[in-house]
């Protein structure tokens, strides 16, 4: 018999209500030697998604569809969408005393805020601010992708501090701006999902420590390139489709990404004989989609024998081939893929 009145919420995670602020200060409270400093990175990252989610939503009454006219550093037809939503990261985390660098796919050149040793770790965020941004023009899903990497003061130049594996990032996430709008995080401790909730303005934490579930028989990837395909891709992709698999793809990695994350499957993005790397970019694409995928219990890989967070960075553009999912998903394509 309980005599302290406690409330049925205090010892029961579906029951409480908590938003992403909380979570965050609930994070930084579990290890006690934190400065705040990263807290304060992921606060702006979440009103940059807020702010994003609004354009998004307005943006056809706003006449913000369609192109600016310009090309990214990836030779790719820039939105208006995704200069505006690189502009609302890089407001939001210049007034963040914690952040070092930033970097983007909309950015030839990563930004250097500050620079310098300081008493307090400082971080490196890098960031696809519009993920899937072609598919705007169609109310498709798109999204934001962010890492967050340690600052290394006293290198020569500022920017080496970028080019860490993806094994090192201390947080990753992506925002994904669909039917409504979810906010997924991980610090290394596991994955949470967020979703924002229009009428007071919060994300909320709906879901902690995300698992992928095994067992679905469903690939992601554009099938429009199987001729560019090495061998083995083909020898899987035919292997699937004899075994009674699905096929569904976006166009938009963050939408494709968390479909598996919740029911499992694989994506992937491999190598064509057009583009031998793939087409994402390893630093804001792949390794942080990896680091979540990994920490939800599943597999990110970059070829046969190699996880995508072990590449070695050698340019914030870099691409990388793209093979994740569930465990048992990814498995069954590496097992056609050749040495
Ligand atoms: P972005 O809009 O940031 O350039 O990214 C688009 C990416 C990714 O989201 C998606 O998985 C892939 O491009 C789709 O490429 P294909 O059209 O070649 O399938
Ligand atoms: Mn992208
Ligand atoms: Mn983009």
């Amino acid at each position: 018999m309980n005599d302290t009145h406690e409330h049925p919420a205090a010892g029961r995670e579906a029951l409480r209500i908590t938003t992403l602020q909380a979570h965050i200060l609930e994070q930084q409270a579990n290890h006690p030697g934190a400065s705040g400093t990263l807290s304060w990175i992921l606060s702006a990252l979440s009103i940059s998604a807020k702010i994003i989610a609004d354009r998004v939503r307005r943006a056809r009454l706003e006449n913000v569809l369609g192109s600016v006219g310009t090309e990214n550093v990836q030779g790719e037809v820039q939105q208006k969408l995704d200069v505006l939503a690189n502009d609302v990261l890089m407001r939001t985390l210049a007034g963040r005393e914690g952040v070092a660098i930033v970097a983007s796919e909309e950015n030839e050149e990563p930004v250097i805020l500050r620079d310098g040793s300081h008493s307090v770790p400082r971080y490196c965020v890098l960031f696809d601010p519009l993920d899937g941004s072609s598919n705007l023009d169609v109310c498709g899903g798109v999204g934001t992708i962010f890492s967050i990497l340690e600052f290394q003061p006293g290198r020569a130049r500022a920017e080496e501090s970028l080019l860490q594996p993806g094994a090192r990032q201390i947080a990753a996430g992506y925002v994904l701006y669909g039917s409504s709008t979810v906010f997924v995080l991980t610090t290394g401790g596991g994955v949470d999902l967020f979703v924002l909730d229009p009428g007071i303005g919060a994300f909320m934490r709906v879901e902690r420590g995300l698992r992928i579930p095994a067992g679905n028989k469903t690939y992601s990837v554009n099938e429009g390139h199987r001729a560019g395909f090495e061998p083995g891709l083909r020898r899987y992709l035919d292997w699937a489709q004899a075994h009674g698999y699905s096929s569904r793809y976006t166009g938009a990695m963050v939408g494709d990404v968390h479909r598996i994350l919740l029911k499992g499957g694989v994506f992937l993005y491999p190598s064509t004989q057009k583009a031998p790397e793939g087409k994402l970019r390893l630093m804001y694409e792949a390794n942080p989609m990896a680091m979540i995928i990994e920490q939800a219990g599943g597999k990110a890989m970059a070829g046969p024998h190699r996880r995508i967070l072990e590449v070695p960075p050698v340019g914030v553009h870099q691409r990388t081939p793209v093979i994740l999912g569930a465990a048992d998903q990814v498995d069954a394509v590496l097992a056609h893929l050749g040495p």
